[in-house]
């Protein structure tokens, strides 16, 4: 069975647990303030749910989110990462993670900043487009008409192979997007950020995603 480790047990990260669990993953989850925080929460998600450090989660996940503000991913600990698929759920919000040079001027991206961070990691960005909730509420069978899609983009095609599987299980279709600088297209304020589109939908807006040096 598949194990999801979850850094950051906030919208994202909490929401994430819920639909791999309802899924039959296992999930263990993390956060800053350590496991025993997080008591509530995984007794809420039952038997399948465990909380950790942060070096745990990792550890433990043959995927694992990070799902935390950008501006605390310089405090993850690369060594348990290493060789781990990483799924990038972040956005760069100045007001909140202060300003970074190098998504002002755009030449890099948020995900490509985690991967630098992590750097025996094989990230993968998902899910950053979403509302949280709306991660358990507009998830839909596969082959249902009009299915929301969410895109992934990444440098390792099996691992993004690996997230879409993920994807798809709990409820969505997946748009591959290319390698990890194509991350843009779907950043905050782009066409397709937080829309709720099918596969054609998504594709359109990512097409029509503008840099915002451009805008
Ligand atoms: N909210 C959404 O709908 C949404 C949608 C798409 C993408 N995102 C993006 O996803 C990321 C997370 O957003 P969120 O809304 O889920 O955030 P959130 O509700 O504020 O939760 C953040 C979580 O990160 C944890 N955290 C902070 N620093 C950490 C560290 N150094 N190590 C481990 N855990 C740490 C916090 O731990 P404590 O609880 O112990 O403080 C908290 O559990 C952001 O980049 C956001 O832009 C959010």
């Amino acid at each position: 069975m598949t194990t999801i480790g979850i850094i950051g047990s906030g919208n994202i990260g909490s929401t994430v647990a819920r639909a791999a669990i309802a899924h039959d993953y296992d999930v263990v989850i993390a956060n800053s303030r350590g496991p025993q925080s997080l008591q509530d929460l995984v007794g809420e998600l039952g038997p399948k749910a465990a909380a950790g450090t942060v070096e745990e989660a990792a550890r433990a996940g043959d995927l694992v989110l990070v799902a935390i503000p950008l501006k605390a991913i310089g405090a993850l600990p690369p060594e348990p990462f290493d060789g781990k698929i990483v799924i990038d759920a972040n956005n760069y919000y100045p007001q909140r993670d202060g300003q970074i040079a190098e998504l002002d001027d755009e030449s890099t991206t948020t995900s490509e900043l985690l991967q630098r961070q992590l750097p025996g990691a094989k990230v993968v960005k998902a899910f950053n487009h979403i509302m949280a909730p709306e991660i358990l509420s507009t998830a839909t069978d596969p082959g249902t008409s009009g299915r929301r899609a969410l895109i992934v983009a990444g440098d390792d095609q099996a691992a993004k192979d690996e997230v879409a599987a993920f994807i798809d299980t709990i409820g969505f279709d997946v748009l591959d997007i290319g390698e990890l600088a194509e991350g843009w297209r779907i950043q905050r304020d782009t066409p397709g950020y937080v829309g709720r589109l099918d596969s054609a939908g998504l594709r359109q807006s990512v097409e029509a995603a503008k840099r915002y040096r451009d805008m």
